[in-house]
């Protein structure tokens, strides 16, 4: 029997109630498989960790992730915690944690993780319709962990790059672009930065192409202003398909594009490794890719699918469990073009449906154990 260490951080607002439903799927998903076991832990993190402990993640906290095979992280943050300084804010948690485990990549996909989702997205049909990219975020490094200078009347962030960090990314990016070629999709890797005026952007950019034409001549590099970027996300994202590759910053502006392309936040997932993926199991952080949304916690209303998907690459990349994301992204995807409740699908209403989060884990819990050819 091999023994697996998962960490969950279940978060702020809605982070207990979408953790509640994937903590469930994950239940079945080790069911059918006895000869893998998981030992979950809990621990406290962003601003019911500072209700806590006086910070937003403990060091034990931190330590216990570090000696964990994967972190399933909730989501943080809330109104009744803007007042506090800023390196005490509950966000500063998810950064920690992420920093702790040098989980340097941040994979986004963005597609409609079931067809009758097209319906959702604001946009044409036509417009959206085959939408595939991945957002490969750079995790540990940029403006988000820069040196701050932070008084009455002075912010600033510095924003550093160093060749090595780049080097990094830059194989996260290109490995994943290698596996789109296996399925028939461009081996496109599209770099977005703002090399016409930003001093980090532009070591970005050179070090990015440095590293394709050494060790990934066989791909091709694109690059595209992060700014035009984002207008041509939402005129023809299918322009994109294939990899993004992005600074800490841009990435964290793209990818909630990305929910506006296919019309919620609430179904996109997200890894952070540790490692080059297919070089072995890595360690990482997996959340969706949604904020605590303080606006509809607490009532049972919340989309779990983000949390769940999250999940099913958790299952990937880190568990070495392939097979049982592809049966759970399936499940999920069956779930959502259901068409029961009122042939909406069992959905939860940022997807139009009047389903509960409850029933939505119950019913891809279902779908997961019945199984399907
Ligand atoms: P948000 O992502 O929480 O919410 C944006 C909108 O999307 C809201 O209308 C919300 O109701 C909706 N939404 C988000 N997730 C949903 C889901 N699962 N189901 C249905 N609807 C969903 O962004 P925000 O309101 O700007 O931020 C709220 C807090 O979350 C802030 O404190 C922010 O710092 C924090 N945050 C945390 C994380 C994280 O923990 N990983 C990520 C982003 C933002
Ligand atoms: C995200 C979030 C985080 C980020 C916050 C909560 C630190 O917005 O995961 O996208 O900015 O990285
Ligand atoms: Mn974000």
């Amino acid at each position: 029997v091999s023994r697996k260490k998962l960490l969950i951080l279940a978060g702020d607002h809605v982070g207990p109630e979408i953790i509640q439903e994937a903590i469930k799927v994950l239940g079945v998903v080790a069911e059918l498989r006895p000869d893998i076991k998981i030992d979950i832990e809990h621990g406290l993190i962003g601003g019911s960790s500072l209700d806590a402990h006086g910070v937003p993640i403990s060091d034990q906290t931190l330590e216990n992730a570090a000696s964990s095979h994967a972190v399933l992280l909730g989501c943080v943050g809330g109104p009744e915690w803007e007042g506090v300084p800023g390196h005490l804010r509950p966000e500063m948690g998810v950064l920690k944690l992420r920093k702790r485990l040098d989980a340097f990549a941040n994979i986004r996909p963005c597609r409609f993780f079931a067809p009758s989702l097209i319906d959702r997205s604001t946009l044409k049909p036509e417009i959206v319709a085959g939408v595939d990219f991945t957002v490969v975020r750079e995790n540990c490094g940029g403006a988000y962990f820069g040196a701050k200078d932070e008084r009455e009347d002075i912010g600033s962030d510095l924003w550093v790059y160093e060749k090595a960090e780049i080097e990094r990314c830059a194989r996260v990016s290109a490995a994943l672009a290698m596996q789109l070629s296996d399925c028939g999709k461009k081996r496109v890797v599209w770099n977005a930065d703002k090399a016409n005026v930003l001093a980090s952007s532009r070591i970005w950019r050179r070090i990015t192409h440095e590293t394709f034409s050494r060790e990934f001549p066989e791909l091709k590099l694109k690059d595209q202003l992060a700014d035009s970027m984002a207008m041509l996300l939402v005129k023809s994202p299918t322009k994109f398909n294939g990899i993004i590759h992005t600074d800490n910053t841009f990435g964290d502006i793209l990818s909630d594009i990305s929910g506006g392309i296919i019309g919620s936040l609430g179904v996109l997932p997200s890894a952070s490794i540790s490692s080059v993926p297919g070089q072995g199991p890595c360690k990482g952080v997996y959340e969706a890719v949604h904020g605590s949304a303080p606006d509809i916690s607490g009532k049972g209303i919340a989309n779990p699918v983000g949390q769940i998907l999250s999940l099913a690459l958790l299952l990937k990349y880190s568990f070495g469990m392939a097979e049982e994301a592809v049966r759970l992204e399936k499940a999920v995807q069956i779930v959502l073009d259901s068409s029961d409740h009122q042939g909406l699908g069992i959905r939860t209403p940022d997807l139009g449906g009047s389903a509960s989060t409850k029933e939505v884990g119950d019913a891809i819990c279902a779908v997961y154990r019945a199984g399907f050819s």
